[in-house]
């Protein structure tokens, strides 16, 4: 494996992170200072990182801004899968989607190969936020706001309170802690409004990253994995 590719993979870094890091000097391989970030490595070297010794990491953690038009499932016999938009050596990990945003819902999501980690991020007990930026067909009357916040029946299910930011009769952010099945589209119907487009910008303590165009993606550095971690410790 290349040697950028290992520093990114092990440290949690970007590939440009990494990258930067070998060029700077940061990183030894067997105790000397190695520059040349393609260098081939057989898995025998001892790679350091700021004096610090590198393991192989095999968990990938990607941030998919994901696209309309495709569902977020590892496969499927007539849909396009989020999984189908990843490199070829990327779908060889054993990668899958925490979490699930509707078909034709856009933004957020996180897209790994740690299973413990995705178990407790889904999980109920740990309330884990989600952000959604909600562009509505009917309009949010204002009375419904508090409502909304307080709990409302989906079809024999009250939600937990949550959190509403009115931003235009046909527009809002709202935060909730659970996952429930088109739960937002459901909670705005149950006020007499309707979404017609959805959008997740926040997950479990990372933001999406809005240079990410619907489709792409990129790997999480260390800081947003550990944001990860504090939500669900
Ligand atoms: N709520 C919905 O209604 N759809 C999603 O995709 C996510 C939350």
């Amino acid at each position: 494996m290349r040697l950028d590719k290992f520093v990114a993979g092990a440290a949690g870094l970007t590939r440009s992170e990494a990258r930067a890091r070998i060029k700077s000097g940061a990183v030894t391989v067997n105790g000397s200072v190695e520059g040349n970030i393609g260098l081939n490595l057989d898995g025998s070297e001892a790679v350091c990182l700021d004096g610090r010794p590198l393991k192989a990491s095999d968990f990938i953690y990607i941030m998919m801004n994901k696209p309309a038009g495709c569902v977020s499932a590892t496969e499927d016999a007539r849909e396009k899968t989020v999984l189908d938009l990843l490199a070829p050596e990327l779908r060889r990990r054993g990668l899958f989607p925490a979490g699930r945003l509707d078909k034709d819902a856009e933004g957020l999501l996180l897209i790994t190969n740690d299973g413990a980690l995705a178990h407790r991020v889904l999980s109920p007990k740990k309330k884990v936020g989600k952000k959604y930026f909600v562009r509505l067909s009917l309009p949010l009357l204002d009375d419904k706001i508090d409502i909304l916040e307080k709990g409302v029946d989906i079809g024999g299910y009250v939600t937990l309170p949550c959190k509403v930011e009115k931003i235009s009769d046909f527009s809002a952010i709202i935060t909730v802690t659970e996952g429930k099945f088109h739960q937002v589209k459901r909670m705005f119907a149950a006020v007499g409004s309707r979404v017609e487009y959805l959008k997740r910008v926040s997950f479990a303590g990372l933001e999406l990253d809005e240079r990410l165009e619907p489709g792409q993606y990129r790997e999480l550095c260390t800081k947003e994995i550990e944001k990860i971690l504090l939500t669900i410790q």
